[in-house]
């Protein structure tokens, strides 16, 4: 009896697992995927009334155990948009995790609660963890400093909204590649499109985590070159993403007063690019690009954070399994 009982548990968890998606890694969807996405985030943009009650009576769960301002505000914009609603808690003070909870019974717990939940972490692997416990679909929208797909997809869905394509592009990136998970995630999806090159650039020691190049620009062949002068690699870029030095991922103050202030991009600056160039900077900006910059045409950063409620919806949409196909 017990037997056939765990036999069956089993079975149903196979299922459950077979259709269920979660979004961990920006690599979890293909490139047409990522492709129908974008599209649907393009067509919710320009026309939002149509989608005001896809999610009514659907609940988005946001776990956010680190700070937050536009990913998780994005995230319950989506959902309210959608005609759903929001519950979570935005600090771990604030959550059962400051008793000592662990991820799994949170995620198990939550998982009788709401239908999909974002989840962000200061330790790498943790939404993942969550997602192996969860009965409802899991994103990971960020932990530590490893990735951050959602912003990926506002990155995407930019670049592609300024340059009509995600392909035959030299994408210079700029500050903290060390650290800052949106680089990580932004390398990772963009080397599944032909003919990119990246310009990586940042102090020596805030490069690329090592398993960048050896996993993912190496085995793919893919174009780079490692430089620190943010001047000289501003002419040949089509996209330049600014980042803030992760201050909180630190071990010590004094290196990152040091580093924080390395590139700043400013007027002068910006008369070295294309004139087609996009400015792009997942924000919060902290001292990275000169206010005078905003006022250039070429500055997409206020533009990428909206569009994050667009792909964010997009987001809930597909995992909630709320997509209709296309009869065209
Ligand atoms: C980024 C993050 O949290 O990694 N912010 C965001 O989600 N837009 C970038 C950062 O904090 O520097």
């Amino acid at each position: 009896m017990l037997l056939s009982l765990n036999k069956e548990i089993g079975n149903r968890k196979t299922e459950l697992e077979e259709i269920m998606r979660h979004l961990i890694d920006p690599l979890d969807f293909s490139v047409e995927e990522i492709d129908s996405l974008l599209k649907l985030a393009d067509d919710i943009a320009q026309n939002p009334k149509k989608y005001q009650s896809v999610c009514a009576h659907k609940k988005l769960a946001t776990l956010f155990y680190e700070p937050s301002t536009r990913t998780r505000l994005s995230f319950e914009a989506a959902m309210l948009n959608l005609g759903g609603s929001v519950l979570g808690f935005s600090s771990a003070d604030s959550s059962s995790a400051s008793k000592g909870e662990s991820i799994a019974d949170t995620i198990r717990v939550i998982s009788g609660y709401a239908d999909i939940a974002a989840m962000r972490h200061p330790k790498e692997g943790a939404p993942l963890r969550a997602a192996r416990y969860s009965t409802i679909p899991v994103i990971n929208a960020g932990d530590g400093g490893h990735q951050h797909p959602t912003q990926t997809l506002t990155d995407l869905m930019t670049i592609r909204r300024r340059k009509g394509r995600l392909c035959d592009l030299t994408i210079g990136l700029c500050g903290d590649l060390k650290f800052g998970r949106t680089v990580h995630s932004l390398i990772k999806s963009l080397s599944r499109y032909n003919n990119i090159r990246f310009v990586l650039i940042s102090p020596e020691e805030l490069r690329v985590p090592e398993y960048i190049i050896s996993e993912v620009l190496a085995p793919k062949g893919i174009e780079f070159e490692q430089v620190t002068s943010l001047e000289s690699a501003m002419p040949k870029l089509d996209i330049l993403y600014m980042t803030r030095v992760q201050r909180e991922r630190f071990f010590n103050e004094e290196d990152y007063i040091r580093l924080k202030d390395t590139y700043i991009l400013n007027a002068d600056k910006m008369q070295l690019a294309k004139q087609d160039m996009a400015v792009l900077h997942p924000l919060p900006r902290v001292n990275e690009i000169t206010l005078e910059v905003d006022d250039d045409p070429r500055a997409a950063y206020f533009e990428q954070a909206q569009n994050g409620v667009y792909v964010r919806m997009a987001l809930i949409m597909t995992l909630l399994g709320l997509v209709q196909e296309d009869k065209n």
